[in-house]
Protein backbone atom coordinates (compact mmCIF):
# COMPACT_ATOMS: atom_id res chain seq x y z
CA UNK A 1 0.00 0.00 0.00
CA UNK A 2 2.64 2.62 0.92
CA UNK A 3 4.76 1.53 -2.40
CA UNK A 4 1.68 2.06 -4.13
CA UNK A 5 1.91 5.56 -3.22
CA UNK A 6 5.61 6.01 -3.12
CA UNK A 7 5.56 4.91 -6.90
CA UNK A 8 2.06 6.99 -7.90
CA UNK A 9 4.06 10.25 -6.45
CA UNK A 10 6.65 9.92 -7.72
CA UNK A 11 5.06 9.45 -11.14
CA UNK A 12 2.94 13.06 -11.06
CA UNK A 13 6.31 14.48 -10.07
CA UNK A 14 8.01 13.68 -12.69
CA UNK A 15 5.04 13.85 -15.00
CA UNK A 16 4.69 17.67 -13.43
CA UNK A 17 8.89 18.24 -13.90
CA UNK A 18 8.25 17.45 -17.36
CA UNK A 19 6.09 19.61 -17.82
CA UNK A 20 8.08 22.24 -16.68
CA UNK A 21 10.51 21.82 -19.34
CA UNK A 22 8.39 22.25 -22.50
CA UNK A 23 8.77 26.06 -22.24
CA UNK A 24 9.99 28.33 -25.50
CA UNK A 25 13.46 27.76 -26.29
CA UNK A 26 15.31 30.45 -26.06
CA UNK A 27 18.86 28.81 -27.89
CA UNK A 28 16.43 28.63 -30.97
CA UNK A 29 16.35 32.77 -31.11
CA UNK A 30 19.80 33.31 -30.60
CA UNK A 31 21.18 32.83 -34.26
CA UNK A 32 19.15 35.85 -35.24
CA UNK A 33 18.27 37.72 -32.61
CA UNK A 34 21.66 37.37 -30.59
CA UNK A 35 22.70 36.09 -27.64
CA UNK A 36 20.75 38.48 -25.61
CA UNK A 37 18.21 39.68 -27.78
CA UNK A 38 20.42 42.70 -28.47
CA UNK A 39 20.83 42.60 -32.89
CA UNK A 40 17.90 43.59 -34.91
CA UNK A 41 16.99 40.18 -36.84
CA UNK A 42 17.91 39.69 -40.29
CA UNK A 43 18.21 43.59 -40.39
CA UNK A 44 14.22 43.74 -39.55
CA UNK A 45 12.84 43.00 -36.05
CA UNK A 46 13.10 45.55 -33.69
CA UNK A 47 15.72 44.97 -30.94
CA UNK A 48 13.89 42.75 -28.43
CA UNK A 49 15.96 43.42 -25.72
CA UNK A 50 14.22 47.18 -25.31
CA UNK A 51 11.09 45.63 -25.90
CA UNK A 52 8.50 45.52 -23.00
CA UNK A 53 7.33 41.97 -21.80
CA UNK A 54 3.93 42.95 -23.05
CA UNK A 55 5.04 43.97 -26.46
CA UNK A 56 6.98 40.82 -26.86
CA UNK A 57 4.11 38.79 -25.63
CA UNK A 58 1.40 40.41 -28.07
CA UNK A 59 3.95 40.27 -30.94
CA UNK A 60 4.69 36.66 -30.38
CA UNK A 61 1.20 35.38 -30.09
CA UNK A 62 -0.21 37.59 -33.25
CA UNK A 63 2.76 35.52 -35.56
CA UNK A 64 0.57 32.67 -35.33
CA UNK A 65 -1.35 33.97 -37.31
CA UNK A 66 0.18 35.88 -39.37
CA UNK A 67 -0.30 35.67 -43.29
CA UNK A 68 2.55 38.43 -44.19
CA UNK A 69 5.46 36.99 -45.78
CA UNK A 70 8.11 38.89 -44.01
CA UNK A 71 6.61 37.31 -40.43
CA UNK A 72 6.34 33.79 -41.70
CA UNK A 73 9.96 33.36 -40.30
CA UNK A 74 8.32 34.07 -36.89
CA UNK A 75 5.27 32.48 -37.34
CA UNK A 76 7.50 29.26 -38.38
CA UNK A 77 9.32 29.35 -34.62
CA UNK A 78 6.16 30.23 -32.40
CA UNK A 79 3.55 27.96 -34.18
CA UNK A 80 4.98 25.18 -31.84
CA UNK A 81 3.94 26.52 -28.14
CA UNK A 82 0.82 27.68 -26.81
CA UNK A 83 0.02 31.04 -26.04
CA UNK A 84 0.60 30.45 -22.08
CA UNK A 85 3.76 29.22 -23.10
CA UNK A 86 4.75 32.24 -25.20
CA UNK A 87 3.30 34.68 -22.40
CA UNK A 88 4.96 33.41 -19.99
CA UNK A 89 8.45 33.13 -22.01
CA UNK A 90 8.05 36.98 -22.56
CA UNK A 91 8.39 37.38 -19.00
CA UNK A 92 11.95 36.70 -19.35
CA UNK A 93 13.10 38.68 -22.03
CA UNK A 94 13.29 42.31 -22.84
CA UNK A 95 12.29 44.99 -20.27
CA UNK A 96 9.49 45.15 -17.29
CA UNK A 97 6.04 47.18 -18.78
CA UNK A 98 2.97 46.17 -20.53
CA UNK A 99 1.83 46.81 -24.03
CA UNK A 100 3.16 50.12 -24.98
CA UNK A 101 0.66 52.45 -26.71
CA UNK A 102 2.54 52.66 -29.87
CA UNK A 103 2.94 48.94 -29.94
CA UNK A 104 -0.97 48.56 -29.82
CA UNK A 105 -1.37 51.41 -32.53
CA UNK A 106 1.38 49.88 -34.88
CA UNK A 107 -0.44 46.25 -34.82
CA UNK A 108 -3.93 47.63 -35.80
CA UNK A 109 -2.31 48.44 -38.95
CA UNK A 110 -0.07 45.44 -39.37
C1 LIG B 1 15.41 32.67 -38.51
C2 LIG B 1 15.54 33.90 -37.77
C3 LIG B 1 14.72 34.09 -36.50
C4 LIG B 1 14.61 33.24 -35.41
C5 LIG B 1 15.26 31.87 -35.22
C6 LIG B 1 13.79 33.94 -34.43
N1 LIG B 1 13.40 35.15 -34.93
FE1 LIG B 1 12.20 36.50 -33.96
N2 LIG B 1 12.19 37.67 -35.63
C7 LIG B 1 12.87 37.40 -36.82
C8 LIG B 1 12.52 38.41 -37.80
C9 LIG B 1 13.06 38.51 -39.22
C10 LIG B 1 11.60 39.27 -37.17
C11 LIG B 1 10.88 40.48 -37.79
C12 LIG B 1 9.65 39.95 -38.49
C13 LIG B 1 8.75 41.05 -38.97
O1 LIG B 1 8.93 41.50 -40.09
O2 LIG B 1 7.85 41.42 -38.17
C14 LIG B 1 11.42 38.79 -35.80
C15 LIG B 1 10.62 39.39 -34.87
C16 LIG B 1 10.54 39.03 -33.53
C17 LIG B 1 9.85 39.76 -32.50
C18 LIG B 1 9.06 41.06 -32.68
C19 LIG B 1 10.00 42.19 -32.88
C20 LIG B 1 9.32 43.35 -33.57
O3 LIG B 1 9.93 43.88 -34.51
O4 LIG B 1 8.20 43.69 -33.19
C21 LIG B 1 10.00 39.08 -31.34
C22 LIG B 1 9.47 39.47 -29.97
C23 LIG B 1 10.81 37.91 -31.65
N3 LIG B 1 11.11 37.91 -32.99
C24 LIG B 1 11.19 36.97 -30.73
C25 LIG B 1 11.80 35.76 -31.06
C26 LIG B 1 11.99 34.67 -30.14
C27 LIG B 1 11.56 34.70 -28.68
C28 LIG B 1 12.61 33.67 -30.83
C29 LIG B 1 12.99 32.31 -30.34
C30 LIG B 1 11.99 31.49 -29.67
C31 LIG B 1 12.82 34.15 -32.19
N4 LIG B 1 12.31 35.40 -32.29
C32 LIG B 1 13.44 33.42 -33.19
C33 LIG B 1 13.76 36.36 -37.02
C34 LIG B 1 13.94 35.28 -36.18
Amino acid sequence: MKIKKMIITSVSMLIASSSLLATVNANECKACHGPNFEKSALGRSDIVANMTHGDIAVSLIDYKTTTTKDELVMKNVVSKYSDQELKDFAQTIGKKGKETFLHKITHLFN
